[in-house]
């Protein structure tokens, strides 16, 4: 029997942290794919490089072609701009709509039947860009960002309140922009809901410093993005549907008719599971929070017009 095929497109900070931490699962091979010339190949040997002493055992291959990635599971597409400094994420929004297109075909051309994650921002349209190209089912192409937002959401929180990041479980939804929704109403401690821990007030400030969350690591690394958050969270997901555990997480989904939304991808809470994506879940929401997700998705929708999707 063959080992299961995970290909990372994007060979950066974020598509190499993610090889890394994929390697050291030591439950699938990996292939890395990026168009520089020797990077995902010099990536890709000093991660085989790392197994004897780590322990663990796959192949990581690096290439700038797509032929090596056939027959694989999971595809993840991390390749494009990183924002800088001052950079909006929708600043990025045609140069990766047409990186990302281009990586869609190449990688369904070699994988028909594998599962697309997309992590390329902006990450709603850039979803949308990879349904369009692919056209796959919604249970084969989402992506990654809910995952990173609540936990920048859960490790503030856990800061505050002096606890285990690992007892603040919680969700951001909705777009991953500057209208995302951290949904104060089904985040808790141990049970506890945060309003009753955390003054209204206070709670508002870490809700501000969730969204502003990546442009708060840009300012401080001067040039690129975070990565290893981010990288985790992708694995979070992957873990998910390579074990088939079913956890619930916000993944960017398409929906159709969930919330009141429809035809556009946003963050909410999911099923994840051997068949990918296998059930968007629907909580209640406040009027605030209701009225919040339509803001994002009013955000979301004008990048999808502006690519004339
Ligand atoms: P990076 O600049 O370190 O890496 C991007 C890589 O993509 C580069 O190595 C580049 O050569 C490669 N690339 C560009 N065009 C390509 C193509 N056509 N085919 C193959 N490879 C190509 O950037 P980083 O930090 O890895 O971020 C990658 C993307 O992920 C960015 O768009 C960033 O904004 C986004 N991101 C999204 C997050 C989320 O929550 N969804 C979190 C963190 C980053
Ligand atoms: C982040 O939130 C850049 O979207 C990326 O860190």
């Amino acid at each position: 029997m063959s080992r299961t095929k995970i290909t990372v497109v994007g060979a950066g900070n974020v598509g190499a942290t993610t090889a890394q931490r994929l390697a050291e699962r030591d439950y699938a091979d990996v292939v890395l794919v990026d168009i520089v010339e020797g990077l995902p190949q010099g990536k890709a040997l000093d991660l085989n490089q790392s197994g004897p002493v780590v322990g663990y055992e796959p192949t990581v291959v690096g290439t700038n072609g797509y032929e090596e990635t056939a027959g694989s599971s999971i595809c993840i597409i991390t390749s494009g701009r990183a924002r800088t400094p001052g950079m909006s994420r929708d600043d990025l929004l045609r140069t990766n709509q047409a990186i990302v297109a281009d990586v869609t075909r190449n990688l369904v051309a070699q994988s028909p039947d594998t599962i697309l994650m997309v992590v390329t921002n902006p990450l709603d349209a850039m979803c949308q860009v990879a349904a369009a190209e692919s056209g796959f089912p919604r249970e084969r192409v989402f992506g990654m960002a809910g995952v990173l937002d609540t936990a920048r959401f859960r490790t503030f929180l856990a800061w505050e309140l002096g606890v285990s990041v690992r007892d603040v479980t919680g969700f951001v939804l909705g777009g991953h922009g500057d209208q995302m929704v951290p949904v104060a109403s089904y985040t808790n401690v141990a049970g506890v809901p945060v309003a009753d821990l955390i003054p209204a007030a206070r709670l508002q400030e870490i809700v501000r410093r969730t969204r502003d969350g990546g442009a708060e690591v840009v300012k401080l690394l001067k040039s690129g993005s975070a990565y290893y958050a981010p990288s985790a969270s992708i694995c979070e997901m992957v873990d998910s549907i390579v074990h088939d555990q079913k956890r619930v997480l916000p993944c960017a989904a398409l929906l159709s008719g969930e919330y009141g939304l429809d035809g556009l991808f946003m963050g909410v809470p999911c099923r994840l599971g051997a068949a990918g994506l296998e059930e968007v879940i629907q909580i209640d929401l406040s009027d605030n929070e209701r009225a919040e997700l339509e803001r994002s998705a009013a955000a979301v929708r004008e990048l999808i017009a502006v690519m004339g999707l």
